[in-house]
This record gives C-alpha cells, structure tokens and sequence, in this order.
C-alpha cells in the first residue's frame, strides 16, 4: 500500500503481517513479508484494521429503561425522567436485585453482540451499584467477563455516578474516598476510577476527593465530563493527569488546553448524543487545534446509549460529529488504546497484540460510511481467528 505522504492511517496496498506468539512481528507489502515456515491465511481482499477497542461502556446492568426511550419520545429530557426516580437509579434497583449469574449472562450476550461488530477489547464500568458491595459485584462479573469471545475486558471502577436516593451527599463522597476507592483498589477490581461530574450527577470539587483517593491507591482516573453542561470537569481532570475524559459537548478552549497539556484523550460518545437528542456538538475543531487525541465509544449502557455496534458509533462520529473517516478509525483502535492507558495494541505495527479484524469492503472509508456496517468477515484475538 501506498502509505500516502500524510495518510495518517498508513495504508499498505497489498499488504501482509506477519504473526508469532500471539504479535505482529512484521508488516509491509506482501512480497516484502518473509512467509518461509509460516500458516498462510489469504483474507481475499478486503481490509485489515486493527481489532476495535470499545473504550468507554457500561455494559453490567440489570434489566433495561426501554420506557424511557419511549418517555423521552413523549417529551420528557433526560434531566426529568431522573429526577422522577428514573434514569440511573432505576438501573441500579434491578442490578441490586440480580444475582452475579444474571447480570453475567445478560452481559455476555451483549459482548457477544459486540464481539461480532468487530471489538477485540472493551472497558466495562461498574457504577450501578451505588453501595461497596454491589459494586464489587458488579466488578466481579467484569472480571467474570474477561475473555469472554476473546474479548480482553478492562474493569473501571465507576465510582460517583448518581447520589443514592436519601443519601446526604458530602457523606456518601466521603465514604466513596474513604472506604470503597481504597477496598476496590486493594481488591484488583478496577483498572481506573470514573465519576459523573455534572449538574445532576456531582461537582468537580466532589470528584475532586474521589480522585485524591484513587491516586493514593495508585489508580488512574477517568471522568464524565461537560455532557449536559460546563462543570469544569475536564479541566479538574486533567489536573490529575487522567487518561480520558468522555462526552465533552460543552467543553470549552481552556478545557481543551488543559487536556492537551496533560495528554488526557478524548472520548466521544455520539450514540448518546443521538439518543438524547442533544444539540449542543462537541467542539471537535477545539480538540484537533489543540492537539487533544480524539477517541469514540459505544457508551453502551441502558439509558442513553443502548446499542451494541462499534461500526454504527463510527457513522455516526462521522455524520454527527464531522470526525473524518480515518479519525472514526483512530477513534476506536489507536487513541482508544490510550483512553486505557494500552500501548500494546490498536496499531498494526511490530510489537502489537496480533488483534485484527478483516472486513469484507473495497474502500477503508466504507467503515464510517455504512449506517452500521455488519461486522468484519473474520476477528482475530491474539494471532487466533475467533
Ligand atoms: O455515559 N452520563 C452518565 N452515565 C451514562 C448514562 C448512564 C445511564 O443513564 O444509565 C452515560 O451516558
Ligand atoms: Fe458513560
């Protein structure tokens, strides 16, 4: 392939990879690529991208919010339908009332669904726990999730996501910094520690003493940020150094700078966007002038973001958001890797995870372009077709 001059994908016409042990061990076009010894496997055309990384979901939950979609239809804002009782803390009385067995065979249904769209890795978030215990339970089938179609699972422990009904609220962030960060730390349960830091969720100064405890327990943080509104959010963050922080439609310059300056990536979720109907774009030209790493993610969860397609949330980062087909691709391999703080994998490069995925399209742009397309003609997780 003709790595055009300033293609940022590098495309190789023609191209092979070489693989042992699981890696990438070479690249380069096929005549150039030593096959001496090695299993041939022709693709037949098409194109080899690297293995999705879906960086941002909340994919263990108990039962759904369908009714809300319907709500929201009728009328009702997402602000609403939360404080009647709905939205979050209604997803957290049924993942209550699971059993670890129930919420992992409703999870692994979804992973399977987003397996076939092309994810060989994908981050799952606890969050709809709101007390140690079911948060832990809820990280234990994450964990129980790992492998699961081959898919490599990183656990977040998502640690202020709404304030549990009646709970006073400097206590409850107290208890969250105090007890539950260090025990789920010590526990291994979670690769990073998350919040919601919005006007219906929690301010920037609360996220502030759960962030403080994350970094004593040696975690990095992530963080839900300017989704709604402006709460200085990604800016806090960045002063943690955090490796993401997601939605950011409200986002603004000094936001931006402050997220380049501590290299944070990041994360658009345009599924949620779609389904909240939201008008508000995140400010994309902020993030490419400042040079901020662009990520995109299903958001997969039961009340803004019920969809289980990676090449779905590719159009529409391109059709909502103006991402370039080649920045949807970055998006969900290469910058995704480092939303999760991974730099073994979304590239296809000597040293990578052998993760990959072929897709049956004459065009690499035709990934953004297709409104969902089916998923890739084969998937390979470490060097193995899945
Ligand atoms: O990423 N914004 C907060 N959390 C989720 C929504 C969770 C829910 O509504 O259940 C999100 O969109
Ligand atoms: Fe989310």
């Amino acid at each position: 392939m003709q790595p055009r001059g300033d293609d940022p994908l590098g495309r190789i016409d023609d191209g092979a990879v070489r693989l042992s042990d699981g890696c990438i061990v070479a690249v380069g076009r096929r005549g150039e690529i030593d096959a001496a010894g090695a299993e041939i496997i022709d693709l037949g055309g098409g194109w080899l991208t690297p293995g999705l990384i879906d960086c941002h979901t909340h994919l263990v939950f108990g039962g759904t919010r369908a009714h809300e979609h319907a709500m929201r239809r009728a009328g009702a804002s997402y602000e609403e339908i939360a404080a009647a009782g709905g939205g979050i803390v209604s997803t957290v009385r049924a993942t209550r009332a699971a059993s670890e067995e129930q919420l992992l065979a409703a999870a692994r249904r979804r992973l399977d669904a987003l397996a076939a769209s092309g994810a060989t890795t994908v981050e799952v978030k606890s969050g709809y726990g709101l007390d140690a215990d079911t948060e832990v339970k809820m990280l234990r089938v994450a964990r129980a999730l790992d492998g699961h179609a081959g898919v490599s699972v990183v656990p977040t422990f998502l640690a202020l996501h709404a304030l549990p009904p009646g709970a006073d609220r400097a206590a409850y962030v107290e208890q969250v910094a105090r007890e539950t960060t260090p025990r789920i730390a010590e526990a291994g349960l979670a690769r990073s520690v998350d919040a919601f830091c919005e006007r219906i969720a929690f301010t920037a100064e609360e996220v502030e003493q759960v962030f403080a405890a994350a970094a004593r327990a040696g975690l990095p943080v992530r963080l839900h940020a300017e989704q709604l509104s402006n709460s200085n959010g990604a800016a806090m963050a960045s002063r943690f150094k955090a490796l993401s922080a997601d939605h950011l439609e409200h986002l603004d310059a000094d936001g931006a700078r402050a997220m380049a300056a501590a290299g944070t990536v990041a994360v658009l979720l345009p599924a949620a966007f779609y389904c909240l109907r939201e008008t508000h774009l995140p400010p994309v030209a902020l993030l490419r002038e400042a040079g901020v790493r662009i990520a995109i993610a299903t958001d997969c969860n039961p009340g803004t973001s019920p969809t289980l397609s990676l090449p779905l949330v590719m159009n529409m980062a391109a059709t909502l958001f103006g991402l370039s087909p080649g920045e949807a691709l970055a998006g969900m391999t290469v910058h995704a890797a480092a939303a999760l703080g991974l730099d073994d994998r979304g590239r296809i490069a000597p040293g990578q995870r052998a993760d990959l995925c072929a897709w049956d399209i004459n065009e690499i742009d035709e990934l953004a372009y297709w409104i969902g397309l089916p998923g890739p003609s084969r998937r390979f997780v470490a060097g193995e077709q899945r």
